[in-house]
């Protein structure tokens, strides 16, 4: 995954395509570059490193000028991170710069034919491969760029989003797409363009862009006009002109010290969007379209399978429990990465719900497609409009958490539940499995928990506390039970995720079966208790776990009285239905490991070796 950016217009490129890549370096970011020209001379400085690092370099490597340029981030799938192996990368004659997201696999092929006709490589990727590929093409077949482009991606296999001009025709870049996303931001008066990623680099300039579908290329043509083609036969399409709603604000840290604590703090408002309109408790009802115009098709379903990856696997599990016991229909969560390979039973009587944050994730594209060609129906639960899993899905719903920069999930986990719960509220009452008593009852409670998700962040500095205590763990525990096992996965994978610390969530009762060997006084148990779930019994688990020196940090329902007296720590919560509390007890933990992790000096936005979102195998 990474992140792309470009401009073509009357304005200086250089200062637009660097903050769009600092905008866009969550994608990705071991290495990035800019081209610039100015209709004479390339400009042109990449190195391995953040876009800070670029900045430095840019200034003694080369000038600034061209109103014409394309910027690139770079997650490494070919090619460690080096500056050679950094984007943008120019083709042999030195007439094609192309920057690329995604995985060319068929490159080596592609590779030994280029070397057979003369060609060498200065790096080790897939997409310099992409770039001399297209150059041997125009040249063999004496065509302009777009129609090199066109054939050159007819032949080549894996995923891209590609930006590439010739510096023999100024006035034009080409982008396509199939498999990571592009969209392209419409100046006024069509006197400028500018690609991206996703829409934030743009945004200031203008709120109307393009998104390309997959298998569709479009040739830029300063201060004139965009052409969106098929690329495997070349028809026109009629691209549709979207106008955002996204505002900058959104993605600014908005005085927050990172990404991740503001993302944390924004969970009220984040369900509250992610329930409005949906959630109606006075009139009785929830109205999730895709789910209306597919009622039958849940309702006929005899199996649910749930596919996704990392929190957002959390969230099916949290969902398997809700849709298991609300609506009485079986439930199998799958990690997408497996699910695509092992060659899964799957018939048209399946129901596939696909959950993903970012909509790229590239497993959980390849499970849908695979559940799709076996006849399944996929509904698709996804947090960023006109990605490729949102497009790719047969319906869905979008979860309204705006733009997640922070790479560790956190808001993206509480509206995925908060969507997932009102689908299987929709769904028991169509299916009779619940009463209308119980189903207003959620109703309300839901609407409720905004504010008790508020309350819960009141804990904030409590747990700051708490986190300076353990900051020099190296191992910790999480438990619990019923709905909230999944919430202990989940708590142990944002530690891991940001603060390096090596942690595992157990149902609490598994403990007996070997984990417990593991406890001494260096080992910290974060154990979820609430009043409500099967609470006695996790409460003789904390007893095991004290009675081997282990140090307890508790989530536990206010009023809690027992609990109290035999944990270190003890973080207070409201008391809400059991069914709904994933949405409480998993922020104090989202704020422990937040803490942790900046107390130790990690990135907490941008941890090692992971990016924000997985859009290669
Ligand atoms: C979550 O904190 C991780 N960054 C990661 O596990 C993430 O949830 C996973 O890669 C799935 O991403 P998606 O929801 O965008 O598909
Ligand atoms: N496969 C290309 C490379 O390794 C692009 C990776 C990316 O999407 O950043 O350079």
């Amino acid at each position: 995954m990474c992140g792309i950016t470009g401009y073509i217009g009357y304005r200086d490129a250089f200062p637009i395509i660097i903050n769009g890549l600092k905008r866009l370096e969550y994608r990705g970011y071991d290495s990035a570059g800019v081209v610039l020209y100015d209709g004479n001379q390339i400009n042109l400085s990449k190195t391995k490193g953040k876009v800070s690092d670029l900045l430095k370099k840019f200034d003694s490597d080369t000038s600034k000028v061209g109103n014409l340029g394309i910027g690139h981030t770079r997650w490494a799938t070919h090619g460690e991170p080096n500056d050679i192996n950094s984007h943008p990368h120019t083709s042999q004659s030195g007439n094609l710069v192309l920057v690329h997201n995604g995985i060319i696999e068929n490159y080596n092929s592609i590779k030994q034919e280029l070397i057979g006709r003369g060609y060498s490589f200065q790096s080790d990727t897939d997409t310099e491969v992409l770039v001399n590929f297209i150059e041997e093409i125009k040249i063999q077949n004496n065509v302009k760029l777009g129609k090199a482009v066109q054939i050159a991606l007819n032949q080549v296999v894996g995923a891209y989003a590609i930006a590439v001009f010739d510096i023999d025709k100024p006035d034009e870049i080409i982008v396509a797409k199939l498999g990571s996303p592009i969209a392209i931001g419409v100046g006024k008066d069509l006197e400028e363009f500018f690609i991206a990623s996703d829409a934030s680099p743009f945004i200031e300039y203008t709120r109307n862009a393009i998104y390309l579908e997959d298998g569709e290329m479009a040739i830029i043509k300063k201060r004139r006009e965009v052409i969106v083609k098929k690329i495997d036969d070349d028809t026109n399409v009629d691209a549709k002109v979207q106008e955002l709603q996204m505002n900058l604000g959104e993605i600014e840290k908005n005085g927050y010290e990172h990404f991740m604590l503001k993302e944390i703090h924004e969970q009220p408002r984040a369900i509250t969007d992610t329930f409005r309109g949906r959630l109606l408790p006075e009139e009785g009802i929830i109205k999730i379209s895709g789910l209306e115009n597919n009622m039958k098709r849940f309702l006929n379903a005899e199996r649910i399978i749930i596919v996704a990856c990392g929190t957002s696997w959390h969230a099916g599990l949290v969902a398997e429990y809700i849709f298991e016991e609300f609506v009485r229909i079986p439930v199998e969560v799958e990690y997408a990465s497996e699910f695509r390979y092992r060659n899964p039973i799957i018939t048209e009587r399946d129901l596939v719900i696909a959950i993903s944050q970012s909509g790229e994730t590239a497993d959980t594209l390849a499970a849908i497609k695979l559940a799709k060609s076996k006849g399944a129906f996929v509904f698709g639960v996804c947090n960023v409009v006109g990605s490729s899993i949102a497009r790719e899905n047969d319906s869905g719903v979008y979860t309204h958490a705006g733009p997640e920069i922070g790479v560790a999930s956190t808001k993206a986990f509480t509206t995925q539940i908060t969507v997932l719960t009102l689908m299987a509220l929709r769904l028991a009452r169509a299916k009779g499995t619940m009463t209308s008593a119980d189903y207003r009852m959620y109703l309300q409670e839901m609407e409720r928990i905004p504010a008790k998700v508020e309350k819960v962040l009141e804990m904030d500095a409590k747990v700051e506390e708490i986190a300076r205590k353990y900051l020099l763990s190296t191992n910790c525990l999480y438990l619990g039970r019923g709905y909230n096992f999944p919430v202990a996965l989940e708590g142990a994978l944002k530690l891991k995720e940001i603060s390096y610390i090596h942690a595992e969530g157990y149902p609490a009762a598994e403990m007996k079966h070997g984990p417990i060997a593991l406890i001494d006084d260096r080992m910290p148990v974060v154990v979820i208790a609430t009043s409500r779930g099967h609470y006695d019994k996790v409460v003789s688990n904390i007893q095991e776990i004290k009675s081997r020196s282990g140090k307890i940090i508790a989530v536990v329902t206010e009023g809690d009285t027992v609990v109290r007296d035999i944990a270190d720590h003890v973080i207070e919560i409201p008391d809400t239905e059991e069914a709904l509390s994933p949405l409480l007890t998993t922020i104090p933990l989202q704020l422990l490991s937040y803490y942790i992790a900046v107390m130790r000096n990690c990135n907490v936005d941008q941890p090692r070796n992971l990016a924000k979102s997985v859009t290669v195998e």
